[in-house]
């Protein structure tokens, strides 16, 4: 399922926007073991953070081909074999538990089915396994969690269809994930865009 055409210039400005993150995004990839899939692999920031003695196989999907084109070099270099597949992640063309650890960074808030999406995730992960993340997170703050929601429309405007308002956690509980470490990073009570960083697993 293709969900977006995307943009040449998003994809442009994506390693610019996400520069902030860095710090928490480098804790993220060399987790994955085994065969991993990357969910919306963006202009492929992770792709020299994984451990390659780790990683079998990854597979990478990402809908927006301009994306996919700044991706793919990046993977190229990488040292571990790679398959990048064109796709959404609300409807992918693997097979149950065909994964042994799913990594999603920075991208839960920007699928547009996100709760079929995280079904998805839980479907092709194999049991046992982990899903690794780091997302931006809706706030614990009551009054910050209603400015985001107030920011919202106009946010996702500029930003590529973002939402600043997700429960990243509550989504992957939500889609049959036990959340079994989650780390906060930034002033959560102040900031626009708190972040959650941990591991879910498949039971
Ligand atoms: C903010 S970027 C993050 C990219 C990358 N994960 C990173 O950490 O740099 C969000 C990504 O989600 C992708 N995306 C949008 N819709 C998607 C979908 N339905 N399934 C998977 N990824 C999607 C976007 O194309 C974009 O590459």
């Amino acid at each position: 399922m293709r969900t977006s055409s995307g943009h040449p210039v998003v994809a442009a400005v994506l390693d610019l926007v996400m520069w902030p993150l860095e710090s928490v995004r480098r804790r993220v990839p060399p987790l994955a073991t085994g065969k991993v899939l990357e969910i919306g692999v963006g202009t492929g920031l992770n792709a020299g953070l994984y451990d390659p003695s780790r990683v079998l196989q990854l597979v990478g999907i990402e809908p927006d081909p301009h994306m996919l084109k700044r991706a793919q070099p990046r993977f190229d270099a990488a040292g571990y074999p790679v398959e990048l597949v064109q796709v959404g992640a609300e409807d992918m063309p693997f097979e149950d538990a065909a994964f042994d650890t799913v990594v999603v960074t920075f991208t839960l808030c920007t699928i547009p089915k996100v709760e079929a999406a995280v079904k998805e995730m839980h479907r092709v992960l194999a049991p046992g396994g982990s899903l690794h993340f780091a997302e931006h997170t809706r706030s614990d703050s009551r009054a910050m969690a209603a400015v985001q929601d107030a920011l919202n429309p106009v946010w996702g405007l500029f930003s590529g269809g973002c939402n600043l308002n997700r429960d990243a956690v509550g989504l992957l509980r939500d889609g049959g994930f036990d959340v079994e470490e989650v780390h906060g990073h930034g002033r959560s009570a102040l900031s626009l865009t708190p972040i959650h960083r941990g591991r879910a697993v498949k039971k």
